[in-house]
C-alpha cells in the first residue's frame, strides 16, 4: 500500500477530528485535516482545546490499520508520539513524550493528542488521531495549564503549513512499525525510551484512590499502563487513573 498522506486545509472548522468522523466513510486512509482555526477544538477527558487561530497546527488524520488488534492500541500513540517528538527535536527543542500522548518540553506542554479508534471485531478498523502543536502562540488563555510553544522556546517563527508537510513525512517514515507485532514491539521500545520522569522520582495522584504518592515511572506495559514503581514494587495506571503533580 502507498504510505502517502494527504493534506486537506480548511480556513475554519468546529474541530478537525469531527469533521474526519463526520465524514469518515468518505475520506481515504492516511487523509490529512488540518484547519487554520478550530471553533470547538477536542481535548482529552471531555475538554476544549484553545489554539489562537493561524498560530499554530491543529490537525487530524485517518488511519485504517491493516490487522492491527485492538489489545494493541498503544501502537497508534507511539507512532504518532514518536513522529511528533522527532519534528519538535529537529527545530531544537528538547521534547519528550509525557504518557500517555503529550509532548512536553521541560515541564511544559507544547503538543496535545486526542485518539479516537473504532473496532471491527477485535481489531482496530480506523483511528482519529487528532494532533494540536503549538508554533507561534506566545500567550496563552489563563486556564491552560502550562503551556509553551516553538516560538517561546527558540525565537522563531514558524510556517504552518510546511512544518505539517515535514511532520507527515515523520508520520509516513513510521507507518511501517505498526505492520508486525515485532514492529510494534520495537515502537513501544522507543516509545518508553525517553519518557518524561522516566527513572526520576516525582509526585503523582492515584486518582481511583485520591492518594498523593512518590514513585518513579519506569515504562508502560505492552497494553499502554503506565509502570510507576512506589515502595519498592511496581503500580500500574490506566489513562484517568493517576495524575502528575508538576
Ligand atoms: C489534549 O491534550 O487534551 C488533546 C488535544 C488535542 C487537540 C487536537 S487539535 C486538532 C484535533 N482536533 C480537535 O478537536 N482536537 C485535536
Amino acid at each position: 500500500m502507498e504510505n502517502v498522506m494527504r493534506i486537506k486545509w480548511f480556513e475554519e472548522l468546529d474541530s478537525t477530528s469531527s469533521e474526519l468522523l463526520r465524514h469518515i466513510g468518505d475520506y481515504d486512509n492516511l487523509s490529512v485535516v488540518a484547519a487554520v482555526n478550530q471553533t470547538a477544538g477536542r481535548g482529552q477527558r471531555g475538554n476544549r482545546w484553545f489554539s489562537a487561530p493561524g498560530d499554530n497546527l491543529t490537525f487530524s488524520f485517518l488511519l485504517r490499520p491493516e490487522a492491527l488488534p485492538a489489545r494493541e492500541v498503544m501502537a497508534l500513540t507511539c507512532f504518532a508520539t514518536l513522529a511528533v517528538r522527532d519534528a519538535l527535536r529537529a527545530e531544537g527543542a528538547e521534547a519528550v513524550i509525557k504518557w500517555p500522548n503529550d509532548i512536553y518540553v521541560g515541564k511544559r506542554k507544547i503538543c496535545g493528542m486526542l485518539v479516537e479508534n473504532g473496532l471491527e471485531g477485535a481489531d482496530i478498523a480506523w483511528s482519529v488521531i487528532g494532533i494540536g502543536i503549538n508554533l507561534n502562540q506566545t500567550v496563552f488563555p489563563g486556564g491552560v495549564l502550562n503551556p509553551t510553544s516553538l516560538k517561546r522556546l527558540t525565537g522563531k517563527t514558524y510556517d504552518p503549513v510546511s512544518f505539517l508537510e515535514n511532520l507527515c513525512h515523520g508520520l509516513e517514515a513510521r507507518l511501517p512499525g505498526l505492520a508486525t507485532p515485532e514492529t510494534r514491539k520495537a515502537l513501544r521500545d522507543a516509545y518508553e525510551q525517553d519518557l518524561f520522569q522516566k527513572n526520576l522520582p516525582a509526585r503523582y495522584r492515584d486518582l481511583r484512590t485520591g492518594e498523593e504518592f512518590l514513585g518513579t515511572i519506569r515504562g508502560i506495559t505492552p497494553e499502554g499502563l503506565l509502570r510507576v514503581e512506589a515502595e519498592g514494587r511496581e503500580r500500574t495506571f490506566g489513562f484517568k487513573e493517576v495524575s502528575y503533580i508538576l
